[in-house]
């Protein structure tokens, strides 16, 4: 695992992705990528689902089990879906079948409410990734994404939040849709890199859901995310051609042969 503290302490950014799947894992894995992350974001980008609360710990670790055959030096980080840490013993038990799917660290969603199942997964040996600011897998509650951290007192309980998962052994915290001078603060305050997600420039890396980066969830992209890429397009322009050369039986010779 690379010292993720020592790249923050050198001002080296620090890259993060998602990826669900053997060939995107392969294909970010050698373009050099940090941290693959397999995000319970899975669920709405993969599956279809309307957000992250029905994702299962099962297909989880199916997606776990197939992006790690595709890594070699990145660092594989798993979430852990809704309900699979409700105790501290739940929580270690969910991180160590992550690990028997091939994950090298877990993160889960949750600050100081959340340091004893933190804890409990530190001190089992487990490389842990903390997850504060927006939580998705809240949103039905919270009526959805919303910036954190613009009020005083928000930002306040970022900082105490930052502060209780460094203290309880994550080696880096996810900020996510954190209003930037707040992610600044954060940032400065913590020894164990910031990694943002719509949070501003100030973060020690950033991190984004695969398929927004690329363009293959034409439905919605969020505000904060400039594609790279129009995969979606390039899908639709070849199974258009497929259809069409099908059709006027100009793909027969290719069938054949
Ligand atoms: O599930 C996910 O992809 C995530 C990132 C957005 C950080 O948690």
């Amino acid at each position: 695992m690379k010292d993720f503290r020592e790249m923050k302490r050198r001002g080296e950014r620090i890259t993060a992705l998602t990826a669900y799947d053997y060939p995107t894992a392969r294909l970010l894995d050698e373009s050099g990528i940090d941290i693959i992350l397999v995000g319970d974001s899975v669920g709405m980008v993969v599956l279809g689902y309307e957000d992250t609360t029905l994702v299962t710990l099962e297909e989880m670790l199916h997606h776990t089990r197939a992006a790690a055959r595709g890594v070699k030096n990145a660092l594989l980080v798993a979430d852990l879906p809704i309900h699979t840490f409700d105790t501290p013993e739940q929580a270690l038990a969910t991180a160590r079948r992550f690990v028997d799917a091939g994950a090298q660290a877990v993160k889960l969603e949750g600050g100081t409410s959340h340091v004893p199942q933190i804890e409990a997964i530190t001190r089992a040996g487990i490389p842990f990734m903390a997850h504060i600011g927006m939580l998705p897998q809240n949103v039905r509650e919270e009526g959805g994404y919303k910036v954190k951290g613009r009020t005083q007192s928000e930002a306040q309980s970022l900082i105490a939040d930052a502060l209780a998962v460094e203290k309880a052994g994550a080696f880096s915290v996810v900020l996510e849709i954190v209003q930037a001078e707040t992610a600044k603060q954060i940032t400065k305050a913590l020894s164990i890199p910031t990694i943002g997600i719509g949070s501003g420039e100030h973060c020690d890396g950033q991190i984004l859901v695969t398929h927004d980066l690329i363009g293959l969830f034409p439905w919605f992209t969020p505000k904060f995310v400039s594609p790279e890429a129009r995969v979606a397009d390039e899908i639709r322009r070849a199974t258009r051609a497929f259809i069409e050369r099908t059709r006027n039986g100009s793909a027969l010779s290719n069938i054949q042969s």
